[in-house]
């Protein structure tokens, strides 16, 4: 095989979030600066519509290719067949032109509210994901928004484990069982909306510990993730928020403080549950 293999060790503490940014001119300064900000690990996927400027922002920061960490994901309507997978994943290389994919996800598993057999169309995307490793066109398979039941159903017959898996995770919901199982298996935490999508940026209770850190509150949530062995990958289309968000390594949140936080109230979820949603299957 001629490709290098992506593992726990070269996966950067914070990646960014490129959901929401729109497939638009402006988008290009927007990822450019991100990486000019130091972010390498870039997370994209293809129902975020965006992949053409995004991919055009990564060329324009002119780093070398092989600088940066770049993830895809498996939208659910490209699920159909092993072909359909391996079309799915070459489109998102070619809309980003980026060569390879570092990374590539299944974006929301098949959701038993809406597929009695779910476990078996899991199993089957995750064999196409192997087989997408196995030919050298994505360096690492992963997945997102998989419970510990829906990740337990898929290792029973994985023959690669998913690097990591992708889910909803801040300060107001933290999804625990998931994450401790994820541990348990050596499957790495990536934290979407660690920001609650901004939500927690407005939590009284966290304004009042991050000043007494000298810290934003968003630096708070992007350190808590952290200091839980969790990857945050953060969005922010502002050049001095994406700076703010990523100089998160000169202080630490005392013990006491992420016991406060590990055990705060629920506030901010999305409410999307990947075992009843039905509007994405
Ligand atoms: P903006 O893009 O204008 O900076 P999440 O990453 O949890 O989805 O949150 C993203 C939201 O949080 C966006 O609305 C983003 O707005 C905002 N945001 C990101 N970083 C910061 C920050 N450091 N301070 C304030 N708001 C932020």
């Amino acid at each position: 095989m001629n490709y290098d293999k992506l593992n726990k060790e070269n996966l950067p503490m914070i990646g960014y979030g490129t959901w929401k940014l729109k497939n638009k001119e402006e988008t290009i300064e927007i990822v450019k600066n991100a990486i000019l900000n130091g972010y390498t690990l870039i997370d994209t996927a293809q129902a975020y519509a965006n992949l053409e400027y995004v991919g055009k922002g990564i060329k324009a920061s002119k780093i070398e290719r092989n600088k940066l960490i770049i993830s895809g994901k498996l939208w659910n309507a490209d699920k159909e067949s092993k072909e359909s997978i391996v079309n799915a994943c070459k489109k998102t290389i070619e809309d980003l032109n980026c060569g390879y994919l570092d990374l590539y996800l299944i974006h929301w598993p098949a959701s038993k509210a809406v597929h009695k057999d779910w476990i078996e169309i899991n199993a089957k995307t995750w064999e196409a994901l192997e087989y997408l490793y196995e030919i050298g066109l994505v360096k690492a398979i992963g997945v997102c928004n998989f419970k510990k039941n829906q990740l337990e159903e898929l290792l029973k017959t994985a023959k690669i484990k998913p690097l990591v898996n992708q889910i909803e995770f801040h300060i107001g919901f933290r999804q625990l069982e998931t994450v401790e199982y994820c541990k348990k298996e050596g499957i790495l935490v990536e934290a979407w909306s660690p920001l609650g999508s901004g939500k927690m940026l407005k939590v009284e209770e966290l304004k009042e510990m991050a000043l007494k850190y000298n810290v934003s509150v968003a630096q708070l949530c992007i350190r808590f993730c952290i200091q839980n062995g969790v990857i945050p990958l953060p969005k922010s289309k502002d050049n001095e928020r994406q700076k703010n968000n990523i100089d998160v390594f000169d202080f630490e949140i005392s013990k006491e403080d992420m016991k406060i936080l590990n055990e705060f109230p629920y506030v901010g979820g999305s409410g999307l549950d990947s075992e009843t949603i039905t509007i994405f299957n």
